[in-house]
Formats: structure tokens, sequence, C-alpha cells
């Protein structure tokens, strides 16, 4: 199964998704990966602050580069999990066909099916704000392993 993690910049909550995802990962054809809806950051570095609290839980995603989402990647993988509605929405709006939409996910849609809720974008805040989107990454990652045997 492949799986792709999409945010904005794909500099501070997909690459911490696609990180903690792979830490968890027991299946040998697993493969996970992250993008971005927008250009800004592409070929950066996670932002400093995604780095240090996946630091924290024993994670590196220090070699994590930012690239953009591309239509291609409706070929490429299995399923697209969206951190927010505005991501969801942008990558609904490259879809080509049935078949692309039904690939796309909100994340938090894992924990809680029947409720909308949304990865809040940490970047304008502190620290605080990156440890609480790792707690939830961590919780909707956890069931995604179990729900998708990966
Ligand atoms: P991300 O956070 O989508 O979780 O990577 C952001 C990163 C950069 C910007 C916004 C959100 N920005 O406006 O540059």
């Amino acid at each position: 199964m492949k799986i792709l993690m999409v945010c904005l910049g794909n500099i501070c909550r997909s690459p911490l998704a696609e990180g903690i995802l792979k830490s968890k990962i027991t299946s040998q054809n697993s493969f996970v990966d992250s993008a971005g809806t927008a250009a800004y950051h592409i070929g950066n570095q996670p932002d400093e602050r995604s780095i240090f609290v996946a630091k924290k839980y024993g994670i590196d995603i220090s070699n994590q580069r930012a690239r953009k989402f591309s239509p291609e990647d409706f070929d490429n993988f299995d399923l697209i999990f969206a951190m927010d509605d505005n991501n969801f929405h942008d990558i609904l709006k490259l879809s080509r066909n049935n078949s692309d939409k039904q690939k796309v996910k909100l994340i938090l849609n894992e924990i809680h099916s029947n409720k909308i809720s949304f990865v809040p974008d940490p970047y304008y805040g502190g620290n605080e704000g990156f440890e609480n989107v790792f707690q939830m990454l961590d919780e909707a990652c956890e069931i995604i392993i179990k729900k998708y045997a990966l």
C-alpha cells in the first residue's frame, strides 16, 4: 500500500505524518511519502520545530525535502491523506476521475469517522502547536497502521 500525506507547505504537518507512519510500519510492501499543495517551500527541509518534536519521540525527519503535490500522485498512491479541509479541496480540484477522488481522505477522520476535524496549521504558533500536531498524527497513524495492515 502506498500512502501520501499532504498539507499546505510540506514542511510542518505532512513531514511529521510521513515520519510517524514510517516509524510504525512493519509491512515490506508499504511506501509512505508527503507533499504540499503549495510551492512555497519546494526543496526545503522540514521546519525546525517539526524536526525537533519528531526527534523528541525518536523519529528523524531531517532528510525529508518538500515537494509539491502533482496529479501524477493519483497514479502513484493508493491513499492520499489531507491534513485539513483546504488541502482536501485543493487535492480534489486536481482529481481527474472518480477513482482519484476516492483516494483522498481527511486524516483525522480515521480517528472520528463521524466528525469533521482538522490538523491545525502550526506554522505561525509556538512549539506547543507542534506537540499538539504530533499527538494527533500519532493517534491517527496508529489507527491507519491497523486498518490498512501496513
Ligand atoms: P504546513 O505548514 O502546511 O503544515 O507545512 C505551513 C508551512 C508554510 C506555510 C503555511 C503553512 N506558509 O505560509 O509558508
